[in-house]
């Protein structure tokens, strides 16, 4: 049987090439040979304040970023999250299962916690509606970056648990991480590329071109250039981008190159910036170009209509058998 595949992104901002190398290219590859389903998660989104009216219009936006990316809704289930309530539904029942204190030691959760005044309850649930996505769907595999580990391994937590005490009827999910499952910010390479962090620490998708290159022309470095020398995390994360970027052109023969050169002390790194650059605008330019035309075709609100009906049909099916093994009202 085919394995059935599930993932999610925040429509909150902009794409960034984290979660492009991370999570979307491969969605996109997975679509070769698995049963997948693709979600935009809103529900998720409003866990912190967001303007109702640019939820909406990021919800779209992220669909037609998704398709420009090689996800495609002929062979794929392309769905926003709240056009299916049973994800809320599922997420109430799989409350019941979760230990208070499997939440509180949830990273993620530490991190966008700390230091604010208002904390929601529902960003401290996020990770049990998160299980409830991939599990509506009883999806085996999770494509996801190296921050989104914890909470797969949580999901699956969770289905031992509602398994115990209702039956025997979800599967345990694996994460899928692929290579750059970690890109880290440019301006500051200890931490994650992240739209939370700021303006200065992701470089879009979609982003003008001037703007990338000014952001890549001021990526942290380093001063040292002595032969041998251990590569500092800014310069390495500059070749985990450029790596990437080989990876999908097939022609890694520049970062080879460089990375000779800068064993042997002698990388200038506003070469090794420059090929960044270029190299990376030839893996996005494409991207930017059919997300052009699909901006003027108009059709993404049916795409995203029509994922949903599908996506319904699997959901109201596996809600029947749960609210029955649950002991809840049959509808
Ligand atoms: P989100 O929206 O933060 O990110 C979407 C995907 O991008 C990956 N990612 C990265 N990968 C590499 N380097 C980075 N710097 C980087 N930043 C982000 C993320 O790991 C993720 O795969 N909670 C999820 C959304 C979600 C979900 C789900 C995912 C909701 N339900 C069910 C999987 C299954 C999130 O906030 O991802």
């Amino acid at each position: 049987m085919v394995q059935r595949v599930f993932s999610g992104i925040q429509p909150t901002g902009t794409l960034h090439i984290g979660n492009y190398f991370g999570a979307i290219r491969n969605w996109a590859s997975l679509q070769e040979d698995h049963d997948c389903v693709y979600c935009i998660v809103d529900y998720h989104a409003i866990t912190t304040e967001i303007d109702p009216k640019v939820l909406r219009a990021a919800s779209r936006s992220m669909a037609l970023d998704l398709i420009a990316c090689g996800i495609d809704p002929q062979r794929t289930i392309l769905f926003t999250q709240s056009a299916v309530p049973e994800h809320t539904e599922l997420a109430w029942i799989f409350g019941c299962v979760t230990g208070y204190s499997d939440l509180a030691r949830m990273t993620q959760f530490k991190n966008k916690s700390a230091g604010k005044k208002f904390v929601s309850a529902g960003l401290f649930i996020y990770p049990v509606l998160q299980a409830a996505d991939i599990l509506l769907y009883r999806a085996t595999g999770v494509p996801v970056g190296e921050d989104q580990v914890q909470h797969v391994e949580l999901s699956r937590r969770i289905a031992r648990r509602f398994n115990a005490r209702f039956g025997e009827f979800f599967p345990e999910p694996e994460p899928i991480v692929g290579k750059g499952a970690r890109v880290m910010s440019l301006a500051d390479p200890a931490i994650k590329m992240s739209k939370t962090a700021g303006e200065a620490h992701y470089i879009g998708v979609m982003e003008d071109e001037r703007s990338i290159h000014s952001k890549i022309r001021s990526a942290v470095t380093d001063t040292g250039l002595k032969p041998g020398a251990t590569m500092s995390l800014g310069v390495a994360n500059l070749f985990e981008v450029l790596d990437l970027s080989g990876g999908l052109l097939g022609d890694r023969s520049a970062a080879a190159e460089l990375r000779t050169e800068f064993e042997s002390g002698k990388l200038m790194y506003s070469r090794l910036k420059d090929t960044v650059f270029e190299n990376l605008m030839e893996v996005l330019r494409p991207i930017r170009q059919r997300r052009r035309e699909l901006e003027a075709s108009g059709i993404v609100e049916d795409i995203l209509r029509e994922g949903a009906n599908k996506a319904r049909v699997i959901a109201r099916e596996n809600m029947t058998k749960v609210r029955e093994m649950a002991g809840l009202v049959i509808r």
